[in-house]
Parts: C-alpha cells; sequence; structure tokens
C-alpha cells in the first residue's frame, strides 16, 4: 500500500493534478476473490469501464482475469493488450447493428440484454453462442444511479420473458451459453447477490436451457469510502455464494463456471488523485481550500454524491478545520468535499482524494478545456507506467484540426 511520503514524493515528481496507482493492491483484491468464494471453476471478469490505464489492464491479464467490456473499443482495447478472447464477455446495452456486427467478428461471447437485440441475432446470426442478461429484480447500489435491478431501469430481460426468450432462441438455433445479471454497483447488503443468483437460477433450468456452460452474477461489491465504514465480510459472503451455486449445479446436474465481474473492488481502493491547493479563502461562514483539479477530473462527488476521503499531505498532523473542497471549474457545485474537517490546508499543500482508482479517469472529461491529470501506476515500488498529462496546446491543437469546416 502506498504511503503518504510516496505519494507527495509523486506529487513533487510528476506534478498535480495525477492519478497515482498501487498495481500490487489490484492483484491483491483479484487474488482475494478467489479465497473468499471457494468454488472450482470461478472466474472473475474485470470491469474495464472502472479503469482502463494499462498498467492496470496489464497486471490483471498477467494475473489470468478477463474482462467485462461495454463497447467495442473496450474489446478491442482488451484483445489488443492479449486478453485472450474466450474470457471477454461484450455486455453493452442499446447497441447499434454496426456495433454489434463489429463485436460479432471479434468471436468474443455477447451478452443481450433485450428481446429486440435477441430477436435480430436470431435472424441475423442463426446458430450462435450467446449469453442472456436478465434484469434480477433485486434493487441495491450505493447511488440510484448505479442500481440495474427492478422496475426502473434499463437493462435486462425481464425474468418472466423467459418463455418468449426460448422461442427466439429455438427460431434462431442459438446456443445459450451464459445466463447473466448485474444487480448494481457497491451493494449494500450481501443478501442482494444471494437473492439476485437465486431469482436468475430459478430460471437457469435445464429445461429452460439446456446448454449452459456459465452463469455471470455481475459486479457490484462494495469497498468502504468513508473513514468509518465497515468492511464486507467476504470470507462469510464468499462461503454462501459458492455453497448456493454448488445447490444450482446440483439441480442442472451440471458444474457450472461461476463469473463475476468487479469493478470497485479490484481498482477503487488503488487509486489517488493528488492535487494542489492553490488558493485559501473565507466566504463569510465557510473556508474554501481551492485545488487544481476540478469536477470533471472526479465526478463522483458531484454526481452521485458520493464521499472520497481527503488527506492533508502536506500537513498530516496541522490543527483540524472545517473546508470547502473545491475545484477550479465554473460551477459552484465543483466540490470535491463540503464541510469537512481536515488539518489545516495553506496555500501550496497537496491533497490526496482516496478511492480514486474506479470510475475517476475512466469518466472524465475536458469540461473548461482543462486537459485531464496525469497518470502513473506503482508496481513492486516502481514507477512502471506513466501517461503524461495532455498540455493546453495539445488539446487545442486537437480541437481545430478535428474540426472540418464543411
Ligand atoms: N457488470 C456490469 C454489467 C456493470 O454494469 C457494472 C458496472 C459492473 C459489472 C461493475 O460494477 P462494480 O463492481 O464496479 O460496482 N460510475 C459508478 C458505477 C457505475 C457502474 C456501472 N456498471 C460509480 O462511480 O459509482
Amino acid at each position: 500500500m502506498l504511503n503518504h511520503d510516496q505519494l507527495l514524493g509523486f506529487a513533487r515528481e510528476y506534478g498535480t493534478p495525477l492519478f497515482v496507482y498501487d498495481a500490487d493492491m489490484v492483484r491483491e483484491r483479484y487474488r482475494d476473490l478467489y479465497r473468499f468464494i471457494p468454488y472450482p471453476k470461478l472466474e472473475i471478469h474485470y470491469a474495464l469501464k472502472a479503469n482502463y490505464q494499462i498498467g492496470i489492464l496489464e497486471a490483471l491479464r498477467d494475473e489470468g482475469c478477463g474482462i467485462d467490456a461495454v463497447s467495442p473499443a473496450e474489446v478491442e482495447l482488451a484483445l489488443e493488450l492479449g486478453f485472450n478472447k474466450e474470457s471477454i464477455i461484450y455486455t453493452a446495452n442499446n447497441m447499434t447493428d454496426a456495433e454489434f456486427e463489429k463485436v460479432c467478428a471479434t468471436g468474443v461471447t455477447i451478452n443481450l440484454g433485450s428481446l429486440s437485440r435477441l430477436g435480430k441475432m436470431a435472424k441475423s446470426h442463426p446458430g450462435s453462442r450467446v449469453c442472456l442478461r436478465f434484469n434480477p429484480d433485486v434493487c441495491d447500489g450505493d447511488s440510484e444511479k448505479t442500481m440495474t435491478g427492478g422496475d426502473l431501469t434499463k437493462f435486462g430481460i425481464l425474468l418472466e420473458a423467459v418463455e418468449e426468450v426460448k422461442r427466439i432462441v429455438r427460431e434462431g438455433n442459438l446456443h445459450v451459453v451464459g445466463l447473466h445479471s448485474h444487480t448494481g454497483s457497491g451493494l449494500q447488503k450481501p443478501e442482494s447477490v444471494y437473492q439476485s443468483m437465486k431469482n436468475l437460477m430459478a430460471i437457469a433450468t435445464r429445461e429452460n436451457f439446456p446448454e449452459l456452460e456459465f452463469m455471470d452474477f455481475g459486479g457490484g461489491f462494495k469497498v468502504p469510502y468513508k473513514p468509518d465504514e465497515k468492511r464486507i465480510d467476504y470470507v462469510e459472503m464468499g462461503a454462501e455464494i459458492a455453497r448456493l451455486f454448488a445447490e444450482q449445479g446440483k439441480r442442472y446436474g451440471k458444474e457450472l463456471k461461476l463469473l463475476f465481474e468487479p469493478g470497485k473492488y479490484l481498482v477503487a481502493e488503488c487509486g489517488y488523485l493528488l492535487t494542489e491547493v492553490n488558493t485559501v479563502k473565507y466566504n463569510r461562514t465557510r473556508v474554501i481550500a481551492g485545488c487544481d483539479s476540478g469536477f470533471p477530473q472526479l465526478i463522483r462527488p458531484v454526481l452521485y454524491g458520493a464521499y472520497h476521503q481527503i488527506f492533508n499531505l502536506s500537513n498530516p498532523n496541522g490543527p483540524e478545520k472545517c473546508y470547502d473542497v473545491c475545484g477550479n471549474i465554473c460551477e459552484t457545485g465543483d466540490r470535491f468535499a463540503e464541510q469537512r474537517m481536515l488539518p489545516e490546508i495553506r496555500e501550496y499543500d497537496i491533497l490526496a482524494i482516496a478511492n480514486a482508482g474506479a470510475y475517476c479517469y475512466s469518466m472524465g472529461g475536458v469540461y473548461n478545456l482543462r486537459t485531464m491529470p496525469g497518470e502513473i501506476v506503482v508496481s513492486r515500488g516502481k514507477v512502471t507506467h506513466f501517461r503524461p498529462r495532455e498540455t493546453d496546446e495539445a488539446l487545442v491543437d486537437g480541437l481545430l484540426k478535428a474540426t472540418k469546416k464543411a
């Protein structure tokens, strides 16, 4: 685990804002899952959308991890990096015909979450292998925006549509080799995972789907974000998952592969965003610490009201004061933390925003024409990957060149 002095050293050496990722921790989290879930045919597929830093992907590839991809470019990146195509599942939603064809041509397994797309596949690619995504009918997640089960979501085929599914599958002579569901991100209760598994397993009979090879219950394993938040007992949860799935194997009459596709669990805690405070100001009731990053670079607090721990690396033992930690974007909502007690912040102090490994850089953008931070990956004590921050000049040049006058 990276210590605060190391982080401070990276800020000095590489400049801020900077994302720093600890590849050793990613590997450790990956291996943890195999320890926690004692099921012999377990396969972990990384949800690449959480963080597509090449160093992280290479670390997971070298561990033997598979990939959950959600766009043709994610599939292409994974293939390019040498993930083998048998270990990639494509789970896009609302895909175009062109995207569908492009991914079909790569030979990776396609996971379909609508009757409409299933019908199109039956017509255009009869005889193919396919995985089907169902809505598990369980609502859980750390934000309403990231719950993917139940009535208010666009994802998956309804469980009650199974007869319709079978009809389409028969007509297209499709081979349903996998069933999939994803309940949400940051699942608060282990029971949600069990219930989703039970709901999907209830339709996973020999009679409905005689050619199953695997079942994939998505991602969503939660990690703590707040300092006082309890870590879920994954040893207990893993044992229950393995027990439930072993029973499924008995009912089905075959030991199926068990897949999960975590993003946050593998990478959230491995990352920090380092940012320098350039302005401290007093606004009657609030003290504002203004930094050289902003919400387009780490959007979770603004988008989901997410809490990210912040450390003042430069003054860890300073007296605690209350701050709004703000970015450099022209919006009042541009805050990493509101009314947060932190060791006294002085101008030029370096702050580290924790749990910045998942859905931070990957959800970033260049609003206000501020380029995304640089990124480094640290592995076994060394910086193994460095992606420098794009320069303002390159950004502007790119814009000017990309736009053609019609
Ligand atoms: N599988 C599917 C089909 C998914 O849609 C997702 C996440 C995952 C797996 C991985 O979920 P995880 O293990 O990372 O919770 N941007 C949000 C999270 C969005 C998750 C989208 N889908 C956030 O920052 O909280």
